[in-house]
């Protein structure tokens, strides 16, 4: 197949590898993509959010298939133009990617799908903020209405502070306050061509910025996949996936299928398991990252097809997608300052000594080359991955690999998928 892949990052790069993996041979593209991509696939200059640029390339190199991986090509309506030219692409149009960037629509899909999810209240002023926060009780949680690249949040205790995050936000438009929710969070995929879904396999990721849960919460800071403790809460991943499927991405697809703005493309169901039931926290309508970069390098049936499938409508013939019984750990590496203001441009090294310990590799988010030199050109700079039997051996094996790279200012956490070592 001839495929595009729109995206920059960590998780595009997971994307380039798995279609890579495939038995058959693919002719890869990838707009605009970083420099480890472009040892995988083609780089094409063209603007990933410019729906004439995608659809003229698409059309002209007479590309099969399109993958959209951020949400900001979703936004600006590629899908809706690819599939307008009947030109196979997964991905949601415009409307239904409001899922994501509209946690309103969000909230307003699941009450009427009947998702559970937490209580929330949407407010225009600082007056509305202080009442729905004194009505849902501490700790307190204030989300920005729109995109955020996950720094839109604030979960504290702090009412003062709940009240100065909800001011910035207020500036550019509504916020919402949230019932806080308590228990683990697990991110759950499910591919869907409108109408059918699939689910792919559970994974974790870890939000904050530094060990133990501390600090600002970032885009991810790493992740695992699969989840041993989910067999001890559901009997097996395979009954949480289920419930999973059936109480909470049947419902969202069939109804946004029933108001005509179909979803087809990835949804990604953010979840808390509390004590009183699985509740959805957000849906993205896209691959999450860094998860993608632990789930698919476990999926056996070709990520192609499956896609492939998605966009066109047929993915009722598709089995549910098997996965590998190994654990993938995967460990960000992050620029100085990141996530508030990080330092760019610094050089990279020991990114090929990293990939050489065995059962790891090294997806790029955001690097350029300088003439022989690697250089890190963002917040989010590499997702090192390891693959071992358990998780034990998949940590051990990432932050051997990780620490064969250097970069100045380099931040990581030490305790990715730690406790699912300890139990
Ligand atoms: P979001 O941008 O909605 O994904 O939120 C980012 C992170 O904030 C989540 O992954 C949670 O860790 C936390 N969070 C968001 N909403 C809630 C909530 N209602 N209760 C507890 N934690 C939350
Ligand atoms: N890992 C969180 C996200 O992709 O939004």
């Amino acid at each position: 197949m001839r495929i595009l892949v729109l995206g920059s990052g960590a998780r595009e790069h997971a994307i380039i590898l798995a279609l890579r993996a495939e038995a058959a041979p693919h002719e890869l593209f990838a707009a605009p993509g970083n420099a480890g991509i472009g040892r995988d696939a083609t780089l094409v200059d063209l603007d990933q959010n410019d729906p004439g640029a995608v659809t003229g390339f698409a059309h002209a190199n007479a590309v099969d298939l399109v993958i959209i991986g951020p949400e900001a090509p979703l936004v600006a309506g590629v899908a809706d133009r690819l599939r307008a030219q009947g030109i196979p692409v997964f991905g949601p149009g415009r409307a239904a990617a409001q899922l994501e960037g509209s946690k309103a629509f969000a909230k307003r899909v699941m009450e009427a799908a009947g998702v559970p999810t937490g209580r929330a209240r949407r407010a225009r002023t600082l007056d509305e903020v202080a009442a729905a926060l004194d009505d849902l009780g501490a700790p307190h949680v204030v989300k920005a209405d729109g995109l955020a690249a996950g720094k839109g949040v604030i979960v504290t205790n702090d009412r003062d502070a709940a009240l100065a995050h909800a001011a910035t936000y207020l500036t550019t438009g509504p916020v919402l306050v949230e019932e806080f929710l308590a228990g683990p969070e697990v991110s759950l995929f499910f591919v869907s061509d409108g109408d059918t879904v699939r689910p792919l396999s559970p994974a974790q990721d870890f939000k904050r910025l530094a060990d133990g849960d501390a600090g600002p919460n970032t885009g991810g800071m790493g992740a695992y996949s699969p989840l041993p403790w989910l067999a001890d809460r559901f009997g097996s991943e395979e009954a949480f996936v289920d419930q999973v499927t059936r109480e909470v991405a049947e419902p969202v697809i069939r109804h946004l299928d029933a108001e005509g703005t179909p979803f087809i493309g990835l949804l990604y169901a953010g979840l808390i398991l509390t004590d009183r039931g699985v509740k959805v926290i957000e849906f993205n309508a896209r691959f999450g990252d860094p998860e993608t970069q632990v789930v698919l390098p476990r999926l056996i049936d070709p990520l192609s097809q499956l896609l492939l499938a998605a966009a066109s409508g047929t993915l009722e013939d598709e089995p549910r997608p098997r996965f590998t019984a190994e654990t993938a750990v995967t460990v960000v590496l992050a620029s100085e300052g990141y996530p508030a203001a990080p330092l760019t441009g610094r050089v990279l090294t020991g990114v090929d000594a990293a990939s050489a310990v065995p059962g790891t590799h090294v997806a790029h988010a955001a690097t350029a080359t300088d003439g022989d030199a690697l250089i890190a050109t963002g917040g989010r700079v590499l997702s090192v991955v390891g693959i071992g039997a358990d998780a034990a051996d998949a940590r051990d094996r990432a932050y051997r690999a990780l620490a064969e790279i250097d970069l100045d200012g380099g931040q990581f956490r030490t305790d990715i998928a730690a406790r699912a070592v300890t139990g």
